[in-house]
């Protein structure tokens, strides 16, 4: 048997590994290794906890306020034993985080074969978001197996001129996770956060951690979500804080005292995809929060200034709208006050996948080691 083993540090690659760690388990064909760096505690081992997921290791890398540079060399020095003492056939990474770019130099360092996951996503600016679109254009540099989302992702990494042989466009594992998880009957951990979403006010999530937002334009939201709350008092407004401390202080000041709004901690993910169900607007800057809102008919309102994934934002349902003050209250009151522009936005789409993308990436992987055939791609 093959043996593959998975690495991974946050809590979005967490969630969209655990579908592929699930099937690389049921296979007989392969022998799954999950190993976590720790770059995320508390908010990766969540979800390692509601998947049945036991990393056979874990580096244990957070420290409080880490930098790049510091997550990526603890990485590379704490992943290299591990791949000498397992020697892997295959590493799998997923995304573009610190730990993606770390273990695939280290795993292509030692001439292990890298797979990556969710690849070909490009925003088209080195400096946004930072450091996410360097991480995931090296990485590319060094991967044997792309596993694309859609067809856009594919033809980002044919436009770099990487092998089309090499490309497979699986769909989003994000979207496996999510029909797998929204189908979960879940009890709010939070009792809070059962009774805000029971008290049938509509709800506007909000999340926020993007580390080019960090300061000013954190303010900005910050500000921009309390005025929301004291302009539309018949709203409730739900915030589960990103564990960053440099999020909280910035943004939780502003919403202090404010009984319409509830900051919660990072809901368990069963839940946060029941209470992106509940919700009737989403203000973010995630990724994952992006793929997966559409998915559920909700509006989404990026705040960034551009996006590595335009399939939503062309299907009318995400708009990236920066993190200006004003533009953040402005386009959240359209949705609120203007119903004709909100059932436009309210669609239900499915560009990012079908649940299908784990099937697809375990065939790729049989592929790959000549004991089976790629499946057909999503379109
Ligand atoms: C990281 C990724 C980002 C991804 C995000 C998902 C990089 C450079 N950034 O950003 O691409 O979108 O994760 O959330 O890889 N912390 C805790 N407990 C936790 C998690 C974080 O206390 O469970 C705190 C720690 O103090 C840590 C800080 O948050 O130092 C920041 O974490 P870090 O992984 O460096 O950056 P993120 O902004 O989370
Ligand atoms: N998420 C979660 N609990 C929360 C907030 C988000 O489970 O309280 C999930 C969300 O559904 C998505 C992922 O976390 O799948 C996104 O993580 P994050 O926004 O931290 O990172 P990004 O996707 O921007 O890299």
């Amino acid at each position: 048997m093959k043996k593959i083993m998975t690495v991974y540090g946050t809590r979005p690659e967490a969630i969209k590994v655990a579908p592929i760690i699930k099937a690389l388990e049921a296979s007989d064909k392969f022998e799954s290794i999950p190993v976590v760096t720790g770059q995320h505690r508390e908010m990766l081992d969540q979800v390692n906890e509601l998947f049945d997921i036991k990393p056979v290791r874990d580096l244990n890398i957070m420290s409080k306020n880490q930098t790049l540079n510091g997550i990526v060399a603890k990485v590379i020095a704490g992943i290299d034993e591990i791949y000498a003492e397992f020697e892997p056939d295959a590493v799998i990474v997923q995304g573009d985080t610190s730990t993606v770019m770390g273990a695939a130099v280290a795993a292509f360092n030692r001439q292990i074969p890298v797979v990556h996951v969710e690849a070909g996503l490009r925003s088209g600016d080195i400096n946004s978001p930072f450091p996410e679109e360097a991480n995931r254009k090296l990485t590319s540099q060094i991967t044997k197996l792309h596993l694309a989302p859609t067809a856009e992702s594919k033809a980002n990494l044919l436009r770099e001129n990487l092998p089309e042989a090499d490309i497979v466009v699986t769909g989003n594992s994000v979207i496996d996770a999510l029909l797998e998880a929204v189908d979960r009957p879940v009890e709010f951990s939070d009792p809070k956060l059962g009774e805000a979403l029971g008290a049938d006010k509509p709800v506007i999530l909000v999340t926020t951690h993007r580390r080019e937002n960090l300061g000013s334009s954190m303010e900005n939201i910050g500000r921009a979500v309390a005025t929301l709350a004291q302009k539309y008092p018949h709203y409730q407004v739900v915030l589960p804080a990103h564990k960053n401390p440099l999020v909280r202080e910035t943004v939780l000041p502003h919403l202090e005292g404010l009984e319409n709004v509830l900051v919660t901690e990072p809901v368990a993910y069963a839940e946060f995809t029941h209470l992106l169900k509940a919700s009737r607007i989403v203000l973010t800057d995630s990724g994952g929060v992006q793929e997966e809102a559409p998915s559920l008919g909700k509006p989404v309102l990026v705040m960034r200034e551009n996006t590595e994934r335009p399939e939503a934002v062309k299907a009318g349902t995400v708009r990236l709208i920066g993190t200006d003050y004003d533009r953040i209250v402005d386009e959240v009151s359209a949705l609120v006050e203007d119903e004709q522009h909100f059932a436009r936005m309210a669609n239900a789409v499915n560009p990012y996948g079908d649940g299908k993308a784990a099937e697809r990436t375990v065939a790729a992987l049989e592929e790959l080691f000549g004991v089976g055939k790629r499946i057909k791609n999503f379109s």
